[in-house]
Formats: structure tokens, C-alpha cells, sequence
């Protein structure tokens, strides 16, 4: 039963005390939150195993990338484990490493040794490795203003990486016109903009959050027309013009933190993963908080981590079997580890 689940969890992380930590990230379901012994977004996420010297095991709740980075940050001799290998991201797994590397010849030949490449931290450690060999960074939601500021310091153009919305989102927020910017195409190997690629200051390549894109510019018209005095607060992995309609977007962590300052009976509808935003809902009930679209907003890899999941990973880790164990390959590691750092020291 749930309650015999729960008991065991609290028995194991009892036993184990310190030699076990468990992250969680914000979009994960609230029976496995509750055992965890901190949350927080991607950035936090990555400063925490940087951080940690004192767990021998950590239990990523959270997706494959999250556990890998965690993999990366943490010495040699502490173990990391995912409770579900299915809990991948699509965002993530629309820019393979070849497709990079092919990309990346191009651009070379297009644009010489003015392109310098930044990865969204939603992407694989393969190309956190490749990016971090060309001398850039990764990136995530609540630093992206910073290192795209950082980027355009060190080279005239980016290749931003996999998620074209949040390049466009912040890029457009530092001023850059989206005349400026280009998309590639890794399914054709091609560029699609109109006019002449010379002028093209960020290349966005064409992936996006299969969970964000469902938020539409028509759902923030529908919000305004039925609920005019509604705040609209959305991720910036969702599209542009969502982001533009809106009146904030910003970090998960960042809409945690808009919601706990705002003022009671103020409505908010929030465009990010359901799981968020039902806490929200629960935490705060002196304010009216919907989502912005009810129908289709769950990320099911993230939701694979569950209850009986989390205690079965707990459980190989008291049987000394550590099921679904992370682990990145040293080189790939090295290598990404340059493009972490680059971010974390700029933050
Ligand atoms: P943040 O928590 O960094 O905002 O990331 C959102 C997300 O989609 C993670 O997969
Ligand atoms: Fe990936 Fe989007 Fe799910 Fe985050 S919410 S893990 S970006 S698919």
C-alpha cells in the first residue's frame, strides 16, 4: 500500500542519513517531493550536486539530463541514480551529436571563427561536451539573459542549442531583433530565414519543449477577454509570441517566487508543467491560480517518477545492487564539465 511504501522510504533515508540526498525538481509529482531533501530548478539543481560533497548516492528526481549533469558536477566516488530510465526529455533529444557536429561544419564555413555555441542545460552531455570543446557554455532558464550577454562578449554569433524558444524569448529581451535571427533545421540541414545569413546574429536550432508549446498566444487572448484582471506568468520555453501576450515569463523558480510575493486575492494563470502549477494551487489558497491551458500540460517523462519507482531505487542502494545507475564516460565528462563551469562561474 501507499502508506507501507512511504513508512520504507523514511526507514531507508533514516538508516542512510547523509550518505543519501535526494533532489527533486519542481515539475515532479507531490508523493515523491515530499521525500525530498531539496528541489528547485535546473540551475539550483546543478549548484546542489556541485555542492554536495557528503552523499554517497544521489537519487535524481528529476529527468535523464538532470541526473547526467548531476553525474558530471560530483566526484568520482559518489553514485547517481535515476529511479526511471524512461524519464528522458524530449527538448533534449531533438539535437543528437552528429546532427551538432554537421551543423556546426556548416556554420564554420558560413560564418568562420565568429560563432561561438551555448547549450540550453536541457540537452544531452554529448553535446554539453561538444560545447564546452568550442569554448561555450551551458545555459538554462534562469541565467540565459546573462550567458547570451556573456556569449555575444566573446564572439559575434551564437548557435543557440536545442530549444528555439528560449534562444528567441531572451534574445529578443536583450534588444536583439528577430530579423537578427535564424533557425536551423537539423531534419534538413538547413537554414530557414529570409534574407542574407550574414546578418543573422543568433542561430536558433529548431527544437522545442513538447509540454511549453502547447501554451498558446489564443489561450492568453481567451485569459484576458474572460478574466481581465488575471496575471499571465509563463516559462520561457514556451513560443514567442505566448511569452510577448504575457505579463511575465521567467524560470520555474521564478514563478515560485512571483507567486509567494504576490498579494492575496490576486489571480495568476501560469503556462508551465501541471505538477507546479496544482502545488501552487494547494499552497496558495488565498489566490486564485489556474493554468493557462487545463488540457494539455504534463511532462510524462517527468511524471515516471513515482512513488514505488523513488522506493525501488532506494531499495538497490540498501540490497547494494543500485539500479539505473548514471553515469557519464570520462572524456564526454571532462569536456562538458568545461561548459558547466563556464556558466556556474558566471552566475
Ligand atoms: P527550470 O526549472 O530551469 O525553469 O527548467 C524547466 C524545465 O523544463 C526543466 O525540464
Ligand atoms: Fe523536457 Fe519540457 Fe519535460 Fe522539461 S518539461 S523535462 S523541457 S519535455
Amino acid at each position: 500500500s501507499v502508506e507501507e511504501m512511504e513508512k520504507r522510504v523514511i526507514q531507508i533515508k533514516k538508516q542512510l542519513g547523509k550518505r543519501l540526498f535526494i533532489p527533486a525538481h519542481h515539475y515532479q509529482k507531490d508523493e515523491v517531493v515530499q521525500f525530498a531533501d531539496a528541489t528547485g530548478d535546473s540551475l539550483q539543481l546543478a549548484q546542489l550536486s556541485e555542492k554536495n560533497k557528503d552523499a554517497e548516492v544521489i537519487v535524481f528526481c528529476g529527468v535523464h539530463f538532470m541526473a547526467e549533469t548531476a553525474d558530471i558536477l560530483t566526484s568520482k566516488d559518489q553514485k547517481v541514480l535515476l529511479p526511471d530510465l524512461r524519464a528522458g526529455c524530449s527538448l533534449a533529444d531533438m539535437a543528437d551529436i552528429g546532427q551538432t557536429e554537421k551543423c556546426w561544419d556548416i556554420l564554420q564555413d558560413t560564418f568562420g571563427d565568429t560563432i561561438i555555441p551555448l547549450t540550453y542545460i536541457n540537452s544531452t552531455a554529448a553535446i554539453k561536451a561538444f560545447v564546452g570543446k568550442h569554448g561555450g557554455a551551458t545555459v538554462t532558464s534562469s541565467n540565459a539573459k546573462k550567458m547570451i550577454t556573456w556569449a555575444l562578449e566573446q564572439k559575434e554569433r551564437i548557435l543557440f542549442l536545442p530549444d528555439q524558444h528560449l534562444g528567441r524569448n531572451v534574445s529578443h529581451e536583450l534588444g536583439i531583433p528577430l530579423d537578427e535571427m535564424a533557425v536551423w533545421n537539423p531534419q534538413t540541414s538547413s537554414f530557414e530565414y529570409d534574407g542574407d545569413i550574414q546578418d543573422a546574429k543568433i542561430i536558433l536550432w529548431k527544437g522545442h519543449c513538447s509540454v511549453h508549446e502547447n501554451f498558446t498566444a489564443d489561450n492568453v487572448k481567451e485569459i484576458r477577454e474572460k478574466h481581465p484582471d488575471m496575471n499571465v506568468i509563463v516559462h520561457p520555453e514556451c513560443p514567442h509570441e505566448t511569452v510577448r501576450a504575457a505579463d511575465k515569463s521567467g524560470s520555474t523558480s521564478y514563478i515560485i517566487r512571483t507567486i509567494e510575493e504576490a498579494p492575496a486575492k490576486s489571480k495568476w494563470a501560469i503556462g508551465t508543467e501541471m505538477n507546479l502549477v496544482k502545488r501552487l494551487m494547494n499552497q496558495h489558497p488565498d489566490k486564485k491560480i489556474i493554468s493557462l491551458n487545463p488540457y494539455l500540460c504534463a511532462c510524462l517523462t517527468m511524471n515516471r517518477i513515482t512513488l514505488p519507482y523513488l522506493l525501488a531505487s532506494l531499495e538497490s542502494i540498501i540490497s547494494e545492487e543500485y539500479v539505473h545507475e548514471i553515469h557519464v564516460e570520462q572524456e564526454t565528462a571532462d569536456n562538458a564539465i568545461l561548459a558547466l563551469n563556464r556558466m556556474l562561474k558566471n552566475v
